[in-house]
Parts: C-alpha cells; sequence; structure tokens
C-alpha cells in the first residue's frame, strides 16, 4: 500500500544490535544469539548485521525475522506494534468494514452528568464480503444490532472522547470482524477494544450510566491504539 516492502517499514523501526542478549526472542521463544524460530512462507536468509534489531522507542529486541512475520499476519498499514510493551510504531490502523459514523446532541441528561446534554453516536455498518484484511477473505460477514446508537456527555471531556473517537473511526478502529463474545456467531462486525455505552438512561447491561470511570477507560482504551489528543491537533 505504501510500497515499502514489509522488510523496509519493519527496517525502518529498529536500531541495529550489535551482540544480542543472552535472551529467548518473545515472539518465537528461540536464543536472540541463533537464528530465528519463524519458518514460514517467504523467510529468505538474512544477513548476520540485521538478525536481531532493537526497536527504537520502547528498546525491546526481537530477530528481525520474527518482527517480519508478525508484520505480515497484521494489516500491513506501515505501523508496527512492540508485541511486549504495545508501543506503536507509525500509525496504527484497523480492519473496520464500511459505514457510517454520525453525531449529534440531544437535549437530555445522562444519569451521573447532571450539568449537560447528551452526545448520542450512531454507527451504521451494512453486511459484507470480507478482504484481505479480515478472517475469512471472500466469505460475507453479518452485521447485528446496527445503527448502534452510543452515549457521552457533552462536556469537555465527552468532546475530546468524540473527537478522538472521529479519528478512531477514520483508521478502522472502533469494529472489527471476527467472533462475537456475546452472541458467539462468527464472520460479524465487533466491537474492537474501545468501549461504548449503548445504553441511555439506565445501566441494566454494564453498558449504561452512571459510570465515574469511564471516558477515562476510554481515553487509556484510545491510547493503547495509539489515538491521543496530539492527534487532533494536526489532523
Ligand atoms: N454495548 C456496548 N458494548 C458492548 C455490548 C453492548 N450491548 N455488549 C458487549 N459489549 C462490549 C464487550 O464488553 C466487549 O468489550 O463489546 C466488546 C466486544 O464484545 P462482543 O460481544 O464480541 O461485541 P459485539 O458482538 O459487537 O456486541 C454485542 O453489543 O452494541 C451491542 O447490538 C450489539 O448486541 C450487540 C452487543
Ligand atoms: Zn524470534
Amino acid at each position: 500500500r505504501k510500497g515499502k516492502t514489509p522488510e523496509e517499514v519493519v527496517k525502518k523501526y529498529l536500531q541495529k544490535v550489535k551482540s544480542p542478549p543472552e535472551e529467548d526472542c518473545t515472539i518465537c521463544m528461540e536464543p536472540l544469539g541463533g537464528p530465528s524460530g519463524y519458518k514460514g512462507p517467504g523467510v529468505g536468509p538474512v544477513s548476520r548485521a540485521e538478525s536481531v534489531g532493537r526497536l527504537a522507542q520502547c528498546g525491546h529486541q526481537y530477530h528481525f525475522q520474527c518482527l517480519v512475520a508478525m508484520y505480515n499476519n497484521g494489516n500491513k498499514d506501515g505501523s508496527l506494534q512492540c508485541p511486549t510493551c504495545k508501543t506503536i510504531y507509525g500509525v496504527k490502523t484497523g480492519n473496520q468494514p464500511a459505514g457510517k459514523m454520525e453525531y449529534h446532541v440531544i437535549p437530555h441528561s445522562l444519569p451521573g452528568h447532571p450539568d449537560c446534554k447528551t452526545i448520542r453516536i450512531i454507527y451504521n455498518i451494512p453486511p459484507g464480503i470480507q478482504g484481505p484484511e479480515h478472517p475469512n477473505p471472500g466469505k460475507p460477514y453479518t452485521a447485528r444490532g446496527f445503527p448502534r446508537h452510543c452515549y457521552l456527555p457533552d462536556s469537555e471531556k465527552g468532546r475530546k472522547v468524540l473527537r478522538l473517537l472521529l479519528v478512531a473511526w477514520d483508521r478502522r478502529l472502533i469494529f472489527s470482524v471476527g467472533t462475537s463474545s456475546t452472541t458467539g456467531e462468527s464472520d460479524t462486525v465487533i466491537w474492537n477494544e474501545v468501549h461504548h455505552k449503548t445504553e441511555f438512561g439506565s445501566n441494566l447491561t454494564g453498558h449504561g450510566f452512571p459510570d465515574p470511570g469511564h471516558l477515562d477507560n476510554v481515553l487509556e482504551e484510545l491510547r493503547a491504539q495509539g489515538i491521543t489528543e496530539d492527534d487532533v491537533l494536526v489532523e
């Protein structure tokens, strides 16, 4: 997509390691001093110099080929996430299927937020056919419970969360295709790792209000996807 090979993408985020530590690579569980335990399609010989690399920001070390294999197993968007500490290199994107995100303010207050109105987000995703970035390419996926309505307080922090959710939507990180943990159905559209409140006036499901920690939790979940207030300022 970016015109870079997987090897070039991985190399961009690595520093050279002169002498590998006497530790195992936590991707393949083989010693860093020896060859990568990953044997798969497209694994060619690597030069000694690039056999182990240190991720530039977090410092965790892996076999070069193990990182390339990990990258190839993802959606190959030019980003890489450290499997140990989850530090993100580049811009992480997901495999959310095509659809629509809308929002508006409704003149009611949420339990626990008596002093402000409410933002209602409406997600609509129709069923479709899985692409190469999905678990079963070519197979259909279902989409249950859409449009899904979600609620945020229309407070300063709630609006901040909304701005970051819009970035997450553009990066295809709000939904995914997989197996629903609620229904057990496979090949269906499911929430990704950012929690939403889908219940308005009560909290019978655990996905409603009041929930004093909710906005901070969502900000933390967005951060884990690589989305912070910095992303809003530049976009
Ligand atoms: N509202 C908000 N979040 C939910 C809900 C819900 N009703 N049910 C589950 N989640 C959260 C879970 O806590 C989990 O973190 O979504 C994440 C993924 O759960 P799955 O059950 O795999 O997700 P999915 O099948 O998409 O959702 C189940 O959520 O919005 C509703 O209509 C939707 O009934 C469906 C339910
Ligand atoms: Zn390895």
